[in-house]
């Protein structure tokens, strides 16, 4: 019997707050986004689930989730893998922009492209920029051809789904309860890939903030079920609420 596995985007992080496409930039948390982390571990603790195994991303804002929600679960022991696969989707030239100023700029039409289309990436971020991931010493071990300049939905499901297979699946398949903290958009891929969602369907697909998915798998880890934990209206207003980030300033 595989163990159960639980999706949580990160709480609500500063340029969340600021409505900035943020992708690898590393922003904290808000206060606000500490209490969706420390309420989500709440949520889970209702749920009775103990966790075997954590996996996080190389950024902040999933890192110190990932903490307050096992410090709220009492469960601080929990083995942890930070790895750069689960980064947020890299948004390109877009990172630090704010959305609604994109859209009033390039169109809401093109805004929705870039932010989830499956394989259209943002423009990229110049080679040369300060912020390129290659000058970032966290990413210093990794072979620089893998580092992302942009990236499409389908450019992060290529990276995120080796790591699925490698580190997540086994810990599955061996009935271990799984809790994977992540971001919007690198979930949003994983969650195509288990969904078995179409390109054309999950360009409708938003994740909330701070609210675990809890996803029952069979023997093949296909889905037989997933639920957002909590007030179901909530979550689905909160997803509701990303897609609308976009919107042009009036
Ligand atoms: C970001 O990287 O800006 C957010 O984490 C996700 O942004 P999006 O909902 O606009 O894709």
């Amino acid at each position: 019997m595989p163990g159960q596995l639980v999706l949580l985007r990160h709480g609500q992080s500063q340029w969340n707050l600021e409505n900035r496409f943020t992708g690898w930039v590393d922003v904290d948390l808000t206060e606000q986004g500490r209490a969706e982390a420390r309420a989500a571990g709440k949520l889970l603790a209702e749920e009775g689930l103990q966790f075997d195994v954590a996996f996080t991303s190389l950024l902040q804002r999933a890192i110190k989730t990932l903490w307050l929600a096992l410090e709220e679960l009492q469960q601080p022991w929990v083995d942890v893998e930070r790895h750069w696969r689960l980064n947020e989707r890299h948004y390109g030239a877009l990172q630090g922009l704010d959305k609604a100023e994109t859209s009033a700029k390039h169109g809401e039409e093109q805004v929705h492209i870039w932010r989830r289309s499956y394989d259209i990436p943002p423009p990229p971020m110049a080679d040369d920029d300060p912020e390129h991931p290659r000058f970032d010493s966290r990413y210093a071990k990794l072979d620089a051809r893998v580092l992302p300049a942009t990236e499409s939905l389908a450019l992060t499901l290529e990276r995120v789904l080796p790591f699925w297979h490698d580190a997540i699946a086994p810990r599955l398949k061996a009935g271990e309860t799984v809790l994977v903290t992540a971001h919007g958009n690198s979930l949003r891929a994983l969650v195509k890939y288990l969904d078995g969602i179409a390109e054309d369907v999950i360009t409708g697909v938003n994740i909330p903030t701070g609210i675990p998915q809890l996803y029952r798998l069979d023997d093949q880890l296909n889905v037989i079920e997933s639920r957002y934990l909590g007030d179901a209206d909530a979550a689905k207003a909160a997803a509701q609420a990303v897609a609308d980030q976009a919107k042009g300033k009036a």
